[in-house]
């Protein structure tokens, strides 16, 4: 490190890692994880049954859920988007990519960035168990379909999660083909022009797959899913039961077990 270097501020002096981390950042673990989470969401459409037995799947991860959480999804996020507004406000001058970028998109990605932050913090506080101290985190995970569907009933929350969703989309679906620019992965005009159709497919399913869920959630008979869900929720007990049963009389010593 230099003299002059040395006098500069953290940031300008990480700025390539720290840049290369957040883009990361964006693709893995946060990008990938609104990929599973989109597609979760949209196996409503198949049904009460269908979206409680993924959403039991992710719960049998027990206690390990909450580390799992901030981990590699709360913590990567906060850290995306501390970088992101750092360089929104213009912190972190956007490493040499942009030449290429039209000035709608660059100016979009940043404001759907920001309607993402804003979008996602309502959404948590709403349903994550984390806005239970705000009065909000009405997500039951044993009644995944009813609860959500009850949540997103109201015009204005429809049209909050729509705008959320199609803003945070774009952000990722754009970002991907940014983020191959970063990294030097299409440099070329014409494989940058295929990188685009790549990213304009990504967005357009993954913006299918959350408009459905949010419709799915619309069409929801809730006392009928309730019904559904009651009954998975005492089959999984029973279930339980009889493992703990089984699992105590082959532990138990013989003579406790014999009559
Ligand atoms: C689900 C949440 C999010 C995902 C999946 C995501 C993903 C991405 C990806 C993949 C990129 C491209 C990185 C690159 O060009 O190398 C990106 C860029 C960007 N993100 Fe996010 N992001 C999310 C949330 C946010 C939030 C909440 C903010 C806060 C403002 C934000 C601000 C930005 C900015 C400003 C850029 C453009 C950086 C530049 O111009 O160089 N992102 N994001």
């Amino acid at each position: 490190m230099t003299a002059n270097e040395s006098h500069q501020p953290f940031l300008a002096r990480h700025q390539f890692l720290i840049y290369r981390l957040f883009s990361l950042a964006g693709l893995v673990p946060v990008g990938a994880f609104l990929v599973v989470h989109l597609l979760t969401n949209a196996s409503v459409l198949g049904g009460a049954k269908s979206f409680q037995d993924r959403v039991d799947l992710i719960h049998s991860l027990g206690p390990l859920l909450v580390p799992i959480e901030w981990a590699f999804i709360f913590l990567p996020m906060l850290f995306h988007a501390a970088v992101g507004f750092l360089i929104i406000a213009s912190g972190l001058p956007n490493v040499g990519s942009y030449a290429y970028v039209g000035n709608v998109r660059y100016a979009m990605q940043r404001a759907t960035g920001m309607i993402a932050f804003v979008f996602i913090i309502a959404h948590v506080l709403q349903l994550h168990w984390l806005g239970r101290p705000f009065g909000g985190g009405h997500f039951d995970p044993h009644h995944a379909t009813s609860s959500a569907a009850e949540n997103l009933r109201s015009l204005p929350v429809t049209l909050l999660y729509v705008v959320g969703l199609l803003s945070t989309v774009f952000h990722f679906a754009n970002g991907l083909w940014t983020l191959g620019i970063t990294w030097g992965l299409w440099t070329s005009p014409a494989a940058m022009r295929r990188a685009n159709w790549i990213s304009v497919a990504v967005g357009v399913l993954l913006a299918a797959a959350g408009l459905g869920a949010i419709g799915g959630l619309q069409g929801v008979n809730i006392k009928d899913a309730v019904k559904v869900e009651d009954q998975m929720l005492r089959r999984a007990r029973l279930d339980d039961d009889t493992n703990h049963a089984t699992t105590s009389t082959a532990l138990a010593p013989v003579s406790a077990a014999q009559p």
